[in-house]
């Protein structure tokens, strides 16, 4: 088992395999101008390959495919084909907006692909425009249904933006009552590329939970699963049940079980550190399996107690350049 230098295991990779994207929400990506990795920059399959068969061996069993979008990345699927069958890997879930990935679920439930998380931040079709800038809303809703009926499981992941999708809360955990699903709301985090960026952040956790119980008088607690990042929650008698990601407060780090690489290889210990070494370097370079292990190793070893401590340590007031596009949430 791999074991960091603050005694948490770390099991599970998430793997942004593209930057690209095609939506544009405005709190991920700035609407144009936005530099995308060029293809030889990227990690081809074949180092993914490579690379993930390594992390297998020191103790990584899950492997969460992010983006960008991952289904606007060519030859996805033939890459995933691959990567359930790399030894050690037995959870491959899947982080996408639902775009374009309704054609692909027979092929994904084949491959034992049965978890997603679908990016949905509201269920109005306007907003949708507002916020993604694209007009998508009726592809990705049926996507979520198709999804329910052939009973995957399925989360739906709503960031929470003042000012944008506040009535979006009660509309969604509406949505739990008769649908069989997860819904999650996220604290808005400072990664959209831009400048802008905030001190403090009024949609907090508690202001969430406060405004659905508001509206909710029987909000039952349920158990969060090991390693958890959401608090979650049941109305009584709802099929569903939805939670609440801490993502700006951060009161999750202490069971913190993941690594993040980017499409360029990236490896981050951290959500909020600007990244700790380039495993995509270390390979090219013609590093050695051993040498790679002993490179890994090492970043597990000095990671940062929390998202406050790899904020101060790594990102040097800078943090709001980045996109959480190339970071993968
Ligand atoms: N704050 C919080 N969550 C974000 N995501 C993207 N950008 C942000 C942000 N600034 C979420 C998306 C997606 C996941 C990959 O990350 O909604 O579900
Ligand atoms: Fe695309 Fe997700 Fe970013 Fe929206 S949040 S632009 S769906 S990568």
């Amino acid at each position: 088992m791999l074991k960091d230098n603050h005694n948490r295991t770390v099991n599970y990779l998430r793997l942004a395999v593209t930057d690209r994207c095609n939506l544009r929400c405005f709190y991920c990506m700035p609407e144009e101008g936005i530099n995308f990795v060029e293809k030889k920059e990227l990690l081809s399959y074949e180092e993914l390959e490579q690379l993930i068969t390594i992390f297998a061996e020191l103790g990584v069993s899950k492997v969460r495919i992010t983006g960008g979008e991952p289904f606007v990345r060519k030859g996805l699927m033939e890459f995933l084909e691959k990567l359930v069958n790399i030894p050690g890997i037995t959870n491959v879930p899947i982080t996408t907006n639902g775009t374009t990935t309704r054609k692909h679920l027979n092929d994904l439930v084949k491959l034992g692909i049965n978890s997603f998380n679908l990016s949905l931040d509201t269920l109005d079709k306007k907003r949708f425009f507002d916020i993604t800038r694209r007009d998508y809303f009726d592809e990705v809703y049926a996507c979520m249904e198709e999804m329910i009926d052939r009973k995957l499981n399925v989360k739906l992941n709503a960031v929470v933006m003042k000012d944008k999708n506040i009535e979006d809360i009660l509309t969604m955990v509406a949505l739990t009552k008769d649908k069989d699903i997860a819904v999650r709301f996220i604290e808005e985090m400072p990664f959209n590329g831009d400048k802008v960026h905030y001190q403090q952040l009024e949609w907090n956790y508690i202001k969430i939970l406060d405004f659905i119980s508001n509206e909710f008088s029987n909000i039952e607690k349920i158990p969060d699963p090991l390693f958890s990042t959401s608090v979650n929650y049941r109305i009584k008698g709802f099929k569903g049940s939805f939670g609440i990601i801490p993502a700006y407060s951060r009161n999750f780090c202490g069971t913190c079980n993941r690594l993040r690489m980017t499409p360029k290889g990236l490896i981050k210990t951290c959500l909020y550190d600007s990244g700790v070494f380039n495993l995509r370097d270390i390979l090219r370079s013609g590093a050695n399996k051993a040498q790679i292990k002993t490179a890994i190793l090492e970043a597990v070893g000095n990671r940062a107690k929390d998202g406050f401590e790899a904020e101060r340590k790594n990102r040097h007031g800078n943090q709001s350049f980045e996109s959480m596009a190339s970071i993968g949430g």
